[in-house]
């Protein structure tokens, strides 16, 4: 555990934006993440067939996107990167630049926070990088993901978040983040990610699918109870400041233990095989859309959720009032 004067709890306090997300309120429209995607290849928005409501982007056609965005009352942005050229050596600093800081100049008022993993930028899609034997090898990833959440930083994001499930990278990201002058950065970690059926959508819009095997050596196994609590209980002691469960639907029941046991807010992602579930039901006339995204909201929030990262983020003020 981090000494008293290590644990940085001023990063939390940063920025109203920051302030509204982490508070002990209850849900209301500040305390949800819209998560977008930017691909290095596009030229102008693609609609994503199984996410109704949701694009990928250019690095111009995003600006228009969070502009639309903060005036629908949106304050924080969760951004996925998706590089036009896969590579297993080397970080594509000029795209992550261009479009992380294009953003920024823009709307200094958004809080960015970037999706940190190595699945939609490596050739074969694991989170990690690989031995000769297709193993994950975890200290060479833990590093080159700690150069990545640097690169992010340089490049102005707001807020760093790990989703590759490696040992010990909240802790690398931090030493990294405040060797070079980004102490203000706080960590939102997924800190308790099961393998899951429910990212599928996901993984086509973030071209990550793994091109062999699955994720089950660093993803948690919905089975294990213990592990999930552990995993955030260590995220929190290698000082995260924000914690979260994903998929939200699956991880209901450790909201409030996590919470307890650590002291941090705790959200919720509600995945895109989730959104994309109630979508399906929508469209077929089972249930009216709005109304069943507000339900699953109330129950995050009953459960004990800080903040939600939910596609429907843009359409927050309309679901809740
Ligand atoms: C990257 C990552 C994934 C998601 C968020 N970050 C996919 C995965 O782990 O395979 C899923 C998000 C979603 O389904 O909406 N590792």
């Amino acid at each position: 555990m981090n000494s008293a004067s290590e644990l940085g709890l001023r990063r939390n306090r940063i920025n109203s934006p920051l302030r509204n997300l982490v508070s002990s309120e209850s849900l209301n429209p500040k305390k949800l993440v819209q998560p977008i995607f930017v691909a290095e290849n596009l030229t102008s928005p693609e609609k994503m067939s199984s996410l109704p409501g949701v694009f990928r982007d250019s690095t111009e056609s995003i600006l228009s996107q969070i502009e639309s965005d903060l005036k629908a009352g949106v304050e924080h942005f969760l951004l996925f990167l998706v590089p036009g050229t896969k590579s297993d050596v080397s970080i594509p600093k000029s795209f992550y630049e261009k479009a992380i800081g294009g953003i920024k100049s823009r709307f200094p008022e958004a809080f960015l926070w970037v999706d940190t993993c190595l699945c939609s930028l490596t050739t074969h899609g694991h989170c990690g990088l690989l031995d000769p034997k297709g193993r994950i090898e975890n200290v060479s990833s833990v590093k080159r993901l700690s150069e990545l959440a640097l690169c992010y930083a340089q490049s102005g994001a707001d807020g760093i978040s790990p989703s590759d499930m490696m040992d010990g990278r909240v802790a690398s990201h931090r030493n990294i983040l405040d060797l070079n002058g980004f102490q203000h950065v706080p960590i939102m970690s997924y800190s308790t990610k099961f393998k899951s059926q429910f990212y599928g959508p996901f993984r086509e819009a973030a071209e990550s699918a793994p091109g062999h095997g699955d994720r089950s050596s660093y993803q948690i196994d919905v089975r294990n109870r213990e592990d999930s609590l552990l995993s955030s209980v260590r995220d929190a002691a290698e000082g995260a400041d924000l914690l979260m469960v994903k998929p939200g639907i699956t991880s209901i029941d450790l909201i409030q233990p996590i919470r307890e046991k650590t002291g941090l807010p705790v959200g919720a992602y509600q995945v895109s095989g989730e959104y994309a579930s109630l979508a399906m039901l929508a469209e077929n006339g089972f249930c009216k859309f709005e109304d069943a995204v507000r339900e699953t909201w109330q129950v995050f929030s009953r459960a004990g959720a800080s903040y939600l990262i939910t596609y429907a983020a843009r359409r927050g003020k309309e679901i809740l009032y």
